[in-house]
């Protein structure tokens, strides 16, 4: 049995956009938030109905781009994937992640390209990587009107710095930092943090550390929410991180399903005359 979403509205009321507040009331009252990451508006669309938050992730490089990092990743891209996802859904918040050198280089330069992000796709907050160092970024956009998310522990970004993807804080002497960045960021008025590939018990320690959303991935179930790439979770590739649950195989599904098209394709049965116009009578 699945559970409903709790509703926002009245069965009369048209579909209202989740708000950051609503996200903040739901960790208050303990409701746990599903959020995914989407690309595209027909994706969105199915999403939509089940998730509080819709992430255009800078993940889309390796999921959607093929790229062998997110490093790739353009404010044009997150734009226009950005303003399929807004198109898509109508009930999800939709935060948008700040790709790779478009926030680093001073609260000025990641203002104006948050503020260009928001306004061409009509999305309602971004998602920046980065600990105490971006805490004056994310008090930088938050004064002015744009809702921040945070993201500390394992930093796709930095890819180049940590040497690879592995998880972090998996000996307790390293936990002071990550715990540290969390805390900053939270004081710096971001509304969420996404905490990624850390050990559970320092997930659930940065859970009880701060008052905003935590959202996990690779992280812990005490977690405020969780967060997955959604091809990862539909199974459309043949290899996925450890903190991922296949919730279905579309990879072999597709796979099977263009095979039978191919055979269908070489043995003249495709189309069939169900699937061809038959010509009309002609006029007496
Ligand atoms: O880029 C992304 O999709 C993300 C999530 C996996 C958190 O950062």
């Amino acid at each position: 049995m699945s559970v409903q979403p709790p509703s926002e509205t009245t069965a009369s009321a048209p579909i209202k956009r989740l708000t950051v507040p609503n996200l903040i009331k739901r960790k208050q009252a303990g409701e746990p938030l599903v959020t995914l990451t989407a690309y595209t508006a027909p994706m969105a669309r199915l999403l939509d109905p089940h998730c509080e938050l819709l992430l255009v992730g800078d993940s889309m490089g390796m999921a959607l781009y093929g790229m062998d990092s997110t490093l790739g990743v353009t404010i044009d891209m997150i734009i226009n994937h950005g303003r399929a996802v807004v198109r898509g859904s109508k009930r999800a918040l939709v935060a948008l992640d700040m790709p790779f050198g478009s926030f680093e280089a001073s609260k000025q330069v990641a203002f104006t390209n948050a503020a260009r992000m928001l306004s061409e796709t009509g999305a309602q907050a971004v998602k920046l990587e980065g600990g105490k160092e971006m805490a004056e970024t994310v008090h930088f956009l938050v004064e002015r009107g744009i809702p921040v998310i945070g993201h500390v522990g394992l930093r796709p970004q930095s890819v180049h710095v940590i040497g690879g993807y592995a998880a972090q804080g998996r000996d307790e002497d390293a936990w002071e930092p990550i715990i540290e960045d969390a805390k900053a960021i939270e004081a710096a008025g971001a509304f969420a943090t996404v905490v990624e590939g850390v050990a559970e018990p320092l997930a659930a320690k940065i859970t009880e550390s701060v008052n905003n959303v935590v959202i996990g991935i690779g992280a812990s179930a005490a977690c405020d929410g969780q967060i997955l790439v959604t091809e990862d979770m539909l199974g459309l590739f043949d290899w996925a991180p450890r903190f991922v649950k296949h919730y279905a195989s579309l990879g072999p599904t597709i796979s099977d399903a263009v095979a039978r098209y191919a055979d269908d394709v070489r043995a003249r049965r495709f189309p069939s005359t169900d699937e061809t116009y038959k010509m009309r009578r002609p006029k007496k």
